[in-house]
C-alpha cells in the first residue's frame, strides 16, 4: 500500500492519468498537475488559503451570466489571454496585423451596417470616422471581408453594461471591392474593468488601478484567411503602458486626425488603419479564438 508524501504525490497522480487516450488532453492535464503541485509546494499552501482559492473561483463562476464572463476577465487580468494570443500570432503562416484581446463584451449578433454607417446611437460624444483597408500581407485587397467593430460609449461603458437588451456601439461591416471599410462612431473612453465582481476584489487587493486605455475592437474575417481579433488604442491615453489586461501594444496605437486629406469624409476627425490578414492554414480550423460571446459560453452544448 502506497504512502504519499509531498514529494511523491505528483507522480502518483500522473501515473493514474497515464492511460488518457487523447494525447493532447494527457499532455495538458499532466502539465497542469505538475505546475499546480509545484505552485502549492513553492508557497507551502495552507488549507485555509486553499479554501480561499476555492471560494474565489466559486464566486467567479457565480458571476457569469449570458452578459458577463468573469472567467475571461480573470484570464485577461492575469495576462493569460494575452500570452495565448501572442503564442497564437507566432503560428500564423504570414506576418499580419497582431492580435489583441477580444474581451468579455463581444456579441455575435451585432447589427449589420452599410459602408459608412454610424455605430453609436444617442451618444453626444465627438464623432470620429474609422477608415482603411483590409488586405493580404502583399497588400492585395480582401473584398467582402467581414469587419465587426465594437467599443464603449463616449463615457466609457459598453452596451452590455448600460442595457444588454439594446445593442449599441457595435456593428458589422463589409469591405468594398478595393478592400476598404468605413465606419462612423464616437470617440470611446478608457474605463475600469467591471468593479462589482471577485476579479475586481483581486485587483483592489493588489493595488492595481483596474483601467483599460480607450480602444476600439475589431474582428475581421475573410474566406481563406486567419480570423483577426484585434483592437486599436487611442494615442495619448494615460494607460497605454499599464493596461490592466495587457492588451495595448505599440503597433496598435492610432492617432486621431482632423482634416486628413485622404479620409473619405472630408473634414472629419478620423482614424486610419490598414489591417493585414495571414492566409489560413489547416491548423487554423482547430485553434479557435481567445474569448467568445458570453451568452454562447453558457449555452448548452
Ligand atoms: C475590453 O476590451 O473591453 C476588456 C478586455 C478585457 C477585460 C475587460 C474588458
Ligand atoms: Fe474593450
Amino acid at each position: 500500500m502506497l504512502e504519499y508524501t509531498p514529494d511523491t504525490i505528483t507522480d502518483a497522480v500522473l501515473q493514474q492519468m497515464e492511460q488518457t487516450p487523447d494525447a493532447r488532453l494527457k499532455q495538458i492535464m499532466a502539465a497542469a498537475v505538475r505546475h499546480l503541485h509545484d505552485f502549492a509546494r513553492e508557497v507551502r499552501l495552507t488549507p485555509s488559503e486553499w479554501l480561499f482559492g476555492v471560494q474565489f473561483l466559486t464566486k467567479v463562476g457565480q458571476m457569469c451570466s449570458p452578459d458577463r464572463q468573469e472567467f475571461i476577465l480573470l484570464s485577461d487580468t492575469l495576462g493569460l489571454s494575452t500570452l495565448v494570443n501572442l503564442m497564437h500570432d507566432t503560428t500564423a503562416t504570414e506576418a499580419a496585423t497582431h492580435t489583441s484581446l477580444l474581451g468579455p463584451f463581444f456579441r455575435e449578433n451585432a447589427p449589420a451596417l452599410a459602408y459608412g454607417e454610424q455605430i453609436a446611437r444617442n451618444d453626444p460624444g465627438d464623432e470620429i470616422v474609422l477608415w482603411g483597408r483590409v488586405t493580404d500581407v502583399e497588400g492585395r485587397p480582401l473584398r467582402n471581408a467581414q469587419v465587426a467593430i465594437w467599443q464603449t460609449s463616449s463615457e466609457g461603458a459598453y452596451d452590455l453594461q448600460i442595457d444588454p437588451s439594446k445593442p449599441n456601439f457595435r456593428g458589422v461591416f463589409h469591405t468594398d471591392d478595393a478592400g476598404r471599410y468605413l465606419a462612423r462612431t464616437v470617440r470611446p473612453l478608457g474605463y475600469f474593468i467591471p468593479l462589482d465582481g471577485p476579479v475586481a476584489d483581486m485587483i483592489r487587493a493588489q493595488h492595481r488601478h483596474g483601467k483599460r486605455p480607450a480602444h476600439i475592437h475589431f474582428l475581421i474575417g475573410a474566406t481563406g484567411y486567419r480570423e483577426l481579433v484585434t483592437a486599436l488604442y487611442l494615442a495619448g491615453d494615460e494607460h497605454l503602458e499599464d493596461d490592466v489586461v495587457f492588451g495595448a501594444s505599440a503597433d496598435l496605437v492610432v492617432q486621431e486626425r482632423k482634416d486628413d486629406p485622404d479620409c473619405p469624409i472630408p473634414g472629419a476627425r478620423s482614424i486610419h488603419f490598414d489591417f493585414t490578414l495571414s492566409r489560413a492554414s489547416e491548423a487554423d480550423k482547430l485553434t479557435g479564438r481567445v474569448g467568445a460571446d458570453p451568452s454562447q459560453i453558457l449555452a448548452p452544448a
